[in-house]
């Protein structure tokens, strides 16, 4: 047995699995991926975040674009209090997305409000996944 060979292939591997698991977004996806029957898709991610839902109450029209705009790379502002809300694209502002106790947060408060109910898994994954993506 070439043990030399094998360290080689060890190795690149180890590396790999590390960078995956750093990634406490990632480990937040893995388990929305368990509970969710298609793979996590940004296109479906933007067609939500754009959807519009009733809201009967104020006789509006509610979606994640209403505070947070369709361009996540810009500033957003929120429609009830007025206040500006910073971009949401990690590549413009990179502590997007590092919080998972944040983004699960925000994410329970702001499906509640948009949608009129919790996202499920594969909504969150998919929105997430968007969200990343830009
Ligand atoms: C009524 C205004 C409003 C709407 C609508 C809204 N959000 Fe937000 N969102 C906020 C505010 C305010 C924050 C917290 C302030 C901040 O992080 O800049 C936030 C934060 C977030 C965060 C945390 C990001 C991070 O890691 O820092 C995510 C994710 C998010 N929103 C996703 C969504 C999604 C998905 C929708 C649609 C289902 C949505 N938001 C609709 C106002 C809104």
């Amino acid at each position: 047995m070439n043990h030399k060979r094998i360290i080689v292939a060890i190795i690149p591997l180890t590396l790999m699995s590390v960078t995956l698991s750093a990634s406490p977004i990632n480990t937040l996806l893995g388990d929305y991926a368990k509970t969710s029957d298609k793979p996590f898709s940004a296109e479906r991610g933007q067609q939500l975040w754009t959807q519009e839902f009733p809201h009967t109450k104020s006789g509006t029209l509610r979606s994640c674009s209403v505070c947070h705009t369709n361009e996540l790379t810009r500033k957003g502002k929120h429609q009830r209090t007025q206040k500006i809300i910073d971009p949401l694209a990690p590549s413009v502002k990179p502590s997007r997305l590092s919080d998972v106790k944040k983004v699960k947060k925000w994410l329970k408060r702001n499906c509640k409000w948009t949608l009129g109910r919790e996202c499920t898994p594969q909504e969150k994954g998919d929105l997430l996944t968007f969200i990343q993506s830009k």
